[in-house]
């Protein structure tokens, strides 16, 4: 199928080529993202392929319609960059890859925690210039620690499991749905309130929704222990960043580790370093010595990349071939009939 790739890194072309071996998709890259400026280089391709940072707002949308495109392919797990209520108006279909390795993303997570607790960023630094004290360096141990995890899913439900069996950590859980093997495990689900109080760490694992925009915000900070760690690998918006910097400065935040942040778009994934940030919320968080922040790369793995080039290009082979998708965030009725006639 005639599909252009937006957002296209040279890892995801390495990926994709490979993986396409096996379906011989036309596969046209380009780096820019698609937004409403660029919405117009999908003039004859009938799937766009695009990631977390694509926009695919309403306008969007109606103008990919406008220029004859029929799929989005998502090459993420998250949609919430999709308007759906227009995808629906114009008769487009969405895909998504639903797993690729959650385990990229929970180990990830635990290696953030780790690295703030253990104060490992900071200590690599200090040996480079041949600083061997110790002063500032102190962590705690998780062993015993509550952590509350919130959303459960593929990936909350590994880095439970990990806290678990791994750190003997009491964990609490807090999702819409219980899941029946880590309430096995002897992992509690309780209130987001209670999860809130009683944890030392909390780490994030919901999708954004409306319901989960700025979950922890100024009123979810002041329920929080003094000095909790609080870990995002989701999605930016589930975090009220100033109300976060207001917690690390009165220490009610005891460190912050996050590979996701609202404002990522105009960031994350280029080489800034010639240029000056602009986002003086972002450029405030960088200057706590126990925040760590990195720029979306939790999925980042060789397996992660491989299961996404392979998923990507399978979900459209079978929008091409198929009536419907198991992939599919939203299929729409009138491309199903016109499948069948
Ligand atoms: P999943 O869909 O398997 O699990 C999400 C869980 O959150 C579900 O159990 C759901 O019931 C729960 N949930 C939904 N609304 C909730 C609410 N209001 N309160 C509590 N729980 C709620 O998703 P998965 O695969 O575990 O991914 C989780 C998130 O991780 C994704 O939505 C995505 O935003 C993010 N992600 C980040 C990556 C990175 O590289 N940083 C890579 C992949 C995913």
């Amino acid at each position: 199928m005639k599909t252009i790739v937006f957002s296209t890194k040279p890892y995801d072309r390495l990926f994709l080529e490979a993986a396409n071996e096996e379906f011989e998709h036309e596969l046209y890259f380009v780096e820019p993202r698609l937004s409403i400026e660029t919405a117009s280089l999908a003039h004859g391709f009938e799937a766009v392929c695009i990631f977390v940072n694509d926009t695919a707002d309403a306008p969007v949308i109606a103008r990919l319609a406008e220029v004859g495109v029929k799929l989005i392919a998502l090459r993420c797990a998250g949609f919430n960059n999709v308007d759906l209520q227009a995808v629906e108006k114009h008769h487009l279909c969405v895909n998504r890859i639903p797993a690729y390795s959650p385990y990229s993303v929970a180990e990830y997570s635990i290696a953030l925690l780790m690295t703030l607790n253990r104060k490992i960023h900071r200590a690599y630094n200090r040996v480079r210039e041949s600083n061997f004290a110790l002063n500032g360096l102190m962590g705690f141990d998780l062993h015993g620690k509550t952590v509350g995890v919130v959303g459960t899913g593929r990936i909350g439900c590994i880095a439970a499991k990990i806290l678990k069996s791994g750190y003997d950590c009491h964990v609490l859980a807090n999702d819409l749905f219980e899941n029946p093997e880590l309430v096995e495990l002897g992992i509690d689900y309780v209130s987001l309130d209670e999860l809130l109080r009683a944890s030392d760490v909390i780490m994030l694992h919901c999708p954004l929704t409306p319901e989960t925009h700025h979950l922890i915000d100024a009123a979810a900070i002041r329920k929080m222990k003094h000095g909790t760690v609080v870990i995002n690998t989701s999605r930016g918006g589930l975090i009220d960043s100033t109300a976060m910097i207001g917690g690390l400065k009165c220490g009610k935040v005891g460190a912050l580790g996050i590979d996701v942040y609202e404002e990522e778009e105009a960031l994350f994934f280029e080489d800034l370093s010639e240029q000056v940030i602009r986002d003086d919320v972002f450029a405030r968080l960088t200057t706590f010595p126990n925040v760590l922040i990195t720029g979306h790369q939790a999925y980042f793995t060789h397996e992660a990349m491989s299961n996404i080039a392979q998923t990507t290009l399978s979900n459209i082979f079978v929008f091409e071939t198929q009536e419907t998708c198991e992939n599919a965030v939203y299929c729409d009725r009138i491309r199903i009939k016109e499948k069948k006639n």
